[in-house]
């Protein structure tokens, strides 16, 4: 019996499972090393046997209820033919586009995607049977604020600006995006993933208006899409930072499951999501900081009513003690 995938059709009374966001990544020293032997991280993300082996590391360590396939949301901007580097200490840098011209002169090639279809297999053939795998995408307006920002940003006010100004080139970048994204999910199921999670990581800075325009409706067009074409495999939602747009969003998309970010209060949870499937929301500095205050977040999300997948409210932190994330899952298994 796979937990995670029991859980995710809304079963009662069954232990939590547990995976966590950025389970594979630097905080774990194996996977540096093997990082040092491709130093370019797309490329990486395109080999299929390193990619595989990143994925795996984590539930080598640790009682885990899934593995997330290894990649990242930006092949996509890169399968669309944009400019993707990372850089160390900064993050990713992309070559902006702004208007539509600027979409429309870039060259896509959704075969440099490939190899990311073999890691989803490879990996698939190394769990364990009550393990699940989750295959991801980035949400069209997460992927827009950095194909038009062409890095991070705290608010990202100029892609807000283009949003209302220039409607006709967003649409459009709306719509390409959508495309791309459920062939690509479709892909990664049809390799063997059994569960998605779509990241909406700025969701957040949006207004209301937009909120719906541009984060409810696209993750509502690609759920609606997948669970046409593949009606038995779970989703996740993950609009991060919407308060209580949440319950709009979990009405409206269809999606089996919420992902939660950590400003959410317990008591909230419950009286507004009780019939909902919910993942999350420990704080990721909670679990880098560990000790006492720790534990008291995980006994309090363990209050969670309704079926839950134990989660951070975002991805693990690169600096987190390998010793807290012991604890953690030690606790949420019920071991201590
Ligand atoms: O274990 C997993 O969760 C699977 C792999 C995964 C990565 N990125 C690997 C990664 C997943 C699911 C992501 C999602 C992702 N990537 C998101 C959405 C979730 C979120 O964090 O909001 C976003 C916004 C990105 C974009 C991205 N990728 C940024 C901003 C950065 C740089 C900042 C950082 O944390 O390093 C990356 C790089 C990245 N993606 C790394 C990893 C392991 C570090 C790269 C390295 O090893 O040098």
């Amino acid at each position: 019996m796979k937990l995670l995938l029991e859980t995710l059709s809304n079963k009662q009374g069954l232990p939590t499972p547990i995976w966590f966001m950025r389970q594979a990544g630097r905080y774990l020293p194996e996977y540096l090393e093997l990082r040092k032997t491709t130093p370019n991280f797309l490329d990486f993300c395109y080999d299929p046997k390193k990619a595989c082996e990143a994925a795996l590391q984590p539930l080598r360590r640790f009682d885990l209820d899934a593995s997330i396939l290894f990649s990242d949301i930006l092949v996509i901007p890169h399968a669309l033919g944009q400019e993707v580097t990372f850089e160390k200490n900064i993050g990713p840098k992309l070559k902006p586009i702004t208007k539509i011209e600027d979409l429309k002169s870039l060259r896509k090639n959704e075969s440099i995607l490939n190899p990311i279809f073999e890691t989803v297999s490879n990996i698939k053939h190394n769990l364990k049977d009550h393990q699940a795998l989750i295959g991801f995408s980035g949400s069209p307006w997460t992927l827009a604020c950095y194909m038009i920002n062409g890095q991070g940003s705290r608010d990202y006010a100029n892609v807000r600006e283009i949003a209302l100004k220039d409607p006709n080139f967003f649409d459009y970048l709306m719509n390409t995006l959508i495309e791309i994204i459920c062939n690509y999910l479709s892909q990664q199921i049809q390799a063997g993933a059994e569960v998605i999670q779509l990241f909406d990581s700025w969701a957040g800075v949006l207004s209301e208006k937009l909120f719906l325009k541009y984060s409810l409706e696209p993750n509502k067009k690609i759920i609606a899409y997948l669970k046409n074409r593949h009606p038995q495999i779970p989703i996740i939602g993950f609009p991060k930072g919407v308060g209580q747009n949440i319950l709009e969003f979990t009405n409206q998309t269809q999606a089996d499951a919420v992902g939660l970010d950590s400003s959410f209060s317990i008591n909230w949870i419950n009286q507004n999501l009780n019939h909902t499937v919910t993942q999350g929301n420990l704080d990721n500095i909670s679990l880098l900081v560990g000790g006492e205050q720790m534990e008291q977040d995980i006994i309090n999300i363990k209050k969670i009513k309704s079926p839950h997948i134990f989660n951070l409210g975002h991805g693990i932190l690169p600096t987190t003690p390998i010793k807290n994330v012991e604890k953690m899952i030690e606790m949420v298994k019920g071991i201590i």
